[in-house]
């Protein structure tokens, strides 16, 4: 019970909340629906409440707010030792709005599409190892392919020793910021110590150093050889041009670069993951994947355009969003969403996980039934797994386009299998990796050419 006009909501110990929230994500969701319904409300000794929402009419009110009613980067600042302080994520107001202006045309329309042959030639080049039917760790090839993309099509990066520097050193850091216990650092201010290069912290600020060197090289040398005609992102954001007529500073482009390179690779590595274990599962969804695909090898843009395909990849991302909340939004003034009158300072959380497996919209919420997205269209605000509003996800168009590419290419040659299948789905477990849900990590496959 609130003296404020807000949904009900638990009154837990604060710590044993927050430790279901890192070991039980979706547990911690799923139980408190279960007894408020779609909107609660987590208590805050400080007055400053936290309000879940996933009902499509109160996700609509927030998404369509205005701007200036509601901040984003505050809520986002725990993520500024990694991405650095002029990273859009972090930032708000007209220095957000700014940021987008130039981070977002790169990732649509043609811009976009010229990146096909790109994604379809490394997904090649990563799965013809799979020719020998060694079972592999599918989070790690599923990794090797979209840090691959995103060194070229965003660094502008070949292959080369310099490249496999870098890439070796992101894989470190990545690791490290994916464990358990440095996503409950992220949560948990007090364990954020730096106790030397041994310890998860220390050895963190070790590997963004180390890494910031050989991106800070790679800015200069790409300045240094300019080509106009490169249409790698980086090469793009350095020809783009603020209102006031100025260029990104190189700190601006390192803060970017590293925060499209985590972002945009961790969702997509789990997506795919995910995508591959639920079709695994279900042999008639490969099955009727593989009579789409045929055996002629299709054009990445046709790939993209195929519909049972598009389809589960939608799925995919309804049933397992892996960021299961959009960032959190704080109140600057008071705002009035479905009859709640929220004060400033409320956090509000929308909640993806939940409006993506309610009932009413989506019957049967636990099956994957891709076969939901060809009967009809959600709106915005029941199908939201790249969030909304002026947070948007920037790389929205360009995972899906990824996603479908990747995919197409791998069930195009082979049949893929878990070794450990069990008739009731209980080996897909999700778990925390850093800010994400994804499939256990150590999870093997085997892929059998067609
Ligand atoms: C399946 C893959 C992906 C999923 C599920 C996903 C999901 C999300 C979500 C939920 C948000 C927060 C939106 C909100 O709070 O309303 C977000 C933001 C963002 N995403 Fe993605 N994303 C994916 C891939 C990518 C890719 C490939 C990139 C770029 C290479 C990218 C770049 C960003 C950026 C820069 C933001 C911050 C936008 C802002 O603060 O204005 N994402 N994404």
């Amino acid at each position: 019970m609130f003296d404020t006009n807000l949904p009900d909501g638990p009154s837990m110990p604060t710590l044993l909340r927050q430790m279901k929230l890192v070991f039980q994500p979706l547990k911690y969701l799923e139980d408190f629906a279960k007894i408020y319904g779609d909107n609660f409300t987590i208590k805050n000794k400080s007055g400053n409440h936290t309000v879940y929402f996933s009902h499509p009419k109160a996700l609509e009110e927030i998404f369509t707010a205005d701007a200036s009613k509601l901040d984003a980067g505050s809520e986002n600042q725990i993520l500024k030792y990694l991405f650095g302080s002029n990273s859009v994520v972090i930032l708000d107001g007209t220095p957000h709005r700014n940021q987008r202006k130039l981070l977002v045309p790169p990732f649509h329309g043609d811009r976009m599409r010229a990146y096909g042959a790109t994604i379809q030639s490394i997904t090649q080049q990563v799965i013809n190892s799979w020719q020998d039917t060694k079972p592999f760790n599918v989070h790690n090839a599923m990794q090797e392919i979209t840090i691959r993309i995103i060194l070229r099509v965003v660094f502008g990066l070949d292959e080369g020793t310099s490249t496999e520097k870098l890439r070796r050193s992101l894989i470190s850091l990545l690791e490290l910021v994916g464990y358990p216990v440095v996503s409950g650092a992220l949560l948990f201010k007090f364990w954020k110590k730096d106790l030397g290069i041994w310890s998860p912290w220390g050895r963190i600020i070790h590997l963004i150093k180390q890494v910031d060197e050989l991106i800070y090289n790679h800015i200069e040398e790409t300045r240094k050889n300019f080509d106009p005609n490169r249409k790698d992102i980086l090469s793009l954001m350095m020809t783009a041009r603020y209102d006031d007529g100025q260029p990104m500073t190189d700190e601006e482009l390192r803060d970017e670069l590293v925060t499209l390179l985590v972002i945009g690779h961790e969702t997509v590595t789990s997506s795919l993951v995910w995508a591959l274990s639920w079709v695994d599962t279900l042999p008639e969804v490969q099955q009727k994947l593989q009579n789409e695909l045929c055996q002629n090898k299709l054009e990445a843009s046709e790939l993209a355009k195929l519909p049972y395909l598009t389809a589960v990849c939608q799925e995919t991302l309804r049933i397992c969003p892996v960021g299961t909340t959009c960032f959190s939004r704080i109140v600057k003034s008071s705002l009035n969403i479905t009859g709640y009158e929220l004060p400033p300072n409320t956090l509000i959380i929308p909640n993806i996980y939940l409006a993506h497996h309610r009932e009413e919209v989506y019957p049967n919420p636990k099956q994957f039934i891709p076969e939901r997205f060809l009967e009809r269209q959600f709106s915005p605000y029941e199908y939201l797994p790249f969030g909304g509003g002026n947070r948007q996800c920037i790389g929205m168009a360009f995972a899906m386009y990824e996603m479908k590419i990747i995919l197409g290419t791998i069930f195009t040659q082979y049949k893929i299998s878990s070794l450990k299948r069990r008739p009731d789905n209980s080996h897909i477990k999700p778990v925390r990796r850093g800010l994400t849900i994804v499939v256990p990590p150590k999870t093997q496959m085997q892929a059998t050419p067609r």
